[in-house]
């Protein structure tokens, strides 16, 4: 029997439509990417300073079979040629989830192929398993993006302990709540990437003042959980007092990322060693942030901990990380069909 199947992932659960196609090895546990589309709708968010979900659940509708047509033809295949179809279900915007799973449903049934349900958080979480066969368990997953911030304790493959998360707003939303505060555009996350390097890339006169300037909450708590609501109130109450200029932006930027990553690096390593964890894998949106990556690879370089890094294009939402747990779902027989799919706005892991 032929042992590479051909996947076909979809991903649209907040506002990017995506499409990847994947040939997947299952004998040797090894894959190609095909192709791998992503069409943004960042724009024409922009002007309402965050996702605004009724438009969103519409660009998905109008851009779902153009990214599914460009995935097929950049793979020089067409839909017969798909073995699986592989599809976020939850958790993310209802209106916009509605659009990929029906979709998906919809091609299982006229074409009669099997389907892989795949949780969002798992995506961000495999992301880190393109070309890594070699991860060992135990290990601790942080994903933090717009929508999540957790850690995730995980003793084999495709199983989930949420062993901490955010009690109030995750990282990615504090990083667009206080970029709205600068006066910056949606999504802040890149745009406070690049100020707070600016300002290290310049003067940086100041700076060991301004690295305590914001508090990293909860960091002495015995727990796991997260809290950035804090965090962003007393960046709110600091700039009261300031007028908001190129300056202000660049030393907020660095103050309040310098908590962020702070707070994301230090509790997440002692989950690491709390449940000795033998590879750690970070991921998500915030995951593309410059300095979490080296704050965590500084951090791990002496320890017997291997660190996992997701390329930066696979850090925010793409479907190229769901069809890869898609192939981790199929080795274990995680398979359905169409009327498996149940899409579910609050999905659990
Ligand atoms: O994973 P993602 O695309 O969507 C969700 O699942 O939420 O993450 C988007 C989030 C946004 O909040 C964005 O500001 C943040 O990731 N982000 C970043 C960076 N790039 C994107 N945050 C910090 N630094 C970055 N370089
Ligand atoms: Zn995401």
């Amino acid at each position: 029997m032929n042992k590479t199947k051909i996947i076909l992932a979809i991903e649209t659960s907040c506002d990017e439509t995506a499409a990847a196609i994947i040939s997947s090895d299952q004998k040797n546990n090894e894959m190609s990417v095909l192709s791998n589309i992503v069409s943004s709708q960042i724009k024409l968010h922009q002007k309402y300073g965050g996702v605004y979900p009724e438009l969103a659940s519409r660009e998905h509708n109008k851009n779902i079979i153009p990214v599914l047509s460009q995935a097929l033809s950049e793979a020089k295949l067409d839909l017969a040629n798909i073995d699986y179809f592989a599809i976020t279900t939850g958790p993310g915007l209802i209106g916009s989830l509605l659009v990929g799973t029906q979709t998906v449903k919809t091609l299982a049934y006229i074409l009669n192929k099997p389907v892989i349900p795949v949780h969002h958080v798992e995506g961000h979480i495999y992301a880190n398993l393109l070309n890594n066969k070699d991860i060992k368990f135990p290990l601790v997953a942080l994903v933090v993006s717009g929508g999540h911030t957790s850690l995730i304790y995980m003793p084999s493959h495709l199983k989930y302990e949420v062993i901490g998360q955010t009690i109030d707003d995750a990282a990615g939303e504090a990083y667009d709540k206080v970029s709205s505060m600068l006066k910056l555009q949606y999504p802040g996350g890149p745009l406070i990437d690049k100020l707070a390097n600016n300002y290290l890339n310049k003067s940086a006169e100041n700076k060991e003042n301004l690295k305590k300037l914001f508090p990293r909450p909860l960091l002495k708590e015995k727990n796991y959980n997260f809290s950035f609501s804090g965090l962003k109130t007393a960046v709110l109450y600091y700039l009261k007092n300031q007028n908001i200029n190129q300056k202000t932006q660049e030393e907020v930027s660095f103050a309040f990322q310098e908590a962020v990553t702070d707070t994301l690096v230090k509790k997440t390593l002692k989950a690491c060693k709390d449940y000795n964890a033998k590879t750690l894998l970070i991921s998500g949106g915030v995951a593309a942030n410059q300095t979490l990556r080296d704050k965590f690879t500084k951090s791990t370089n002496d320890s017997t901990i291997k660190l996992f890094l997701p390329e930066k294009y696979l850090c925010t939402d793409n479907a190229l990380m769901i069809a890869i747990a898609a192939s981790q779902k199929l080795l274990e027989n995680q398979v359905g069909k169409w009327y498996d799919i149940n899409t579910n706005a609050n999905q659990k892991l």
